[in-house]
């Protein structure tokens, strides 16, 4: 049955992985990998989640099934830290899914369902699953003008002129915060012209947020997806809990589905649990237990949002001491925009011939297309590795 399959293209990212622990030398960095690490290098178990675990070992009294959808509280919780207080739950869907994944992975085997004519609008350049996502559900993919490459910023006028080709009921994946790879965000006013173009254009946002906290605080990071929830009559959100929890192995997300009716929003949340069901059954019920017990409970709540603090001002100076020691080395301010992007990601520039001698000469771990994980960074790390970027980038 196997003599006609195709080995599968190496995954760049989880390939770097054993290249990096294949490697003897010590002073080895790796930007590769997306997760958080603290300045120790460590990806720690937040304090506020080890408590919540101790809780519930102490409460939990079943391992029965939880159901395709999860565990509604979750997904409440979620649906409050997302949207907000004043979130049209009425109109609003959700389910608890495997990881941010799991939650692209159903709502786009909703649209195969709802309107399996549409094209998905990614931009360009985006998370590379979210190509493999979609065109494995079936559906067309287009890609729109985002990032610009010699400013590092988003070219805005670019996108709205690339999404004016969209046709009405076509749907545009937007990123919520902390662009995956860029670093790139929109400003809040870009944020009203793509909203007013997706209503003028009849386009479905989809948005991914994956990421919230990790940019400008929870609340800001949430800026897009609460002004689409306000204006808009539908919208499709999958949210990650496996990053602003740090519990990436626990595979936690929820898929949000936000309707124009009460009775519509009914409908796609069966059709939504129908997809679930073919496509893993039902999600595992540790992680959305703690983030329930964290988010339902004041002061461990508090807790998890300064830890989740922490993190996010260890990123910005991070950030910022980075932009400051290229400028240095580099004579120019060429760099500068590490300190305007946000989140764990930014494309530096390099090209893959410079990314493959980073490896090889300086031991410096990074994707092909220039992404740095700038939290994989120790902050002694942060001199070898500008006069090292800086070394290979001369011409
Ligand atoms: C933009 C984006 N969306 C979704 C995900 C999926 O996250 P999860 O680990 O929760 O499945 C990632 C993970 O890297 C991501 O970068």
């Amino acid at each position: 049955m196997f003599e006609l399959l195709q080995p599968s293209p190496p995954d760049k990212i989880l390939s770097l992985i054993d290249l990096f622990r294949g490697d003897p030398r010590p002073h080895k960095i790796d930007l590769g990998v997306g997760v958080y690490r603290d300045s120790a290098g460590r990806t720690p178990v937040m304090r506020a989640v080890r408590e919540a675990e101790r809780r519930l070992y102490e409460t939990e009294d079943t391992k029965a099934y939880l159901g395709p959808g999860g565990d509604p509280a979750y997904c409440g919780s979620i649906a409050k830290l997302v949207l907000g207080d004043d979130a049209p739950v009425d109109r609003l869907a959700s389910a608890q899914t495997p990881g941010g994944a799991g939650a692209l992975r159903i709502l786009a085997a909703l649209i195969a369902r709802a309107r399996p004519q549409a094209s998905v609008w990614l931009p360009d350049p985006t998370w590379v699953n979210h190509h493999a996502i979609f065109s494995d559900a079936g559906l067309a993919t287009r890609v729109y003008p985002y990032f610009d490459p010699v400013g590092s910023c988003v070219q805005l006028e670019a996108m709205l002129a690339g999404l004016h080709d969209a046709a009405p009921g076509d749907v545009v994946l937007l990123h919520g915060c902390c662009h995956n790879p860029t670093g790139a965000s929109l400003a809040e006013d870009d944020w009203e012209r793509v909203c007013e173009l997706v209503l003028a254009r009849g386009l479905v946002p989809f948005v991914d947020l994956a990421y919230q906290g990790f940019g400008d605080g929870l609340d800001e990071d949430a800026h897009a997806v609460r002004l689409f929830a306000r204006r808009l009559p539908e919208m499709l959100v999958a949210v990650s809990s496996c990053k602003n929890f740090s519990i990436y192995r626990e595979r936690t997300g929820c898929a949000f589905v936000l309707a124009d009716t009460a009775a519509r929003a009914g409908i796609a949340r069966g059709q939504l649990l129908t997809c679930a069901r073919i496509a893993y059954s039902m999600p595992p019920d540790h992680g959305g237990s703690l983030v329930r017990i964290i988010l339902q409970d004041p002061a461990l709540s508090a807790q998890w949002r300064e830890e989740l603090g922490t993190m996010r001002d260890r990123i910005v100076a991070l950030r910022s001491e980075l932009a400051r020691v290229f400028a240095e080395h580099s004579n120019s301010n060429r760099y500068d925009f590490l300190r305007r992007h946000r989140g764990m990601f930014s494309l530096i520039g390099t090209t893959a011939a410079q990314v493959e001698r980073l490896r090889r000469e300086h031991a410096i771990y990074m994707v092909d297309d220039g992404r740095v994980n700038i939290a994989g960074l120790q902050e002694g790390q942060v001199e070898s590795f500008v006069s090292a970027v800086v070394a290979v980038s001369r011409v």
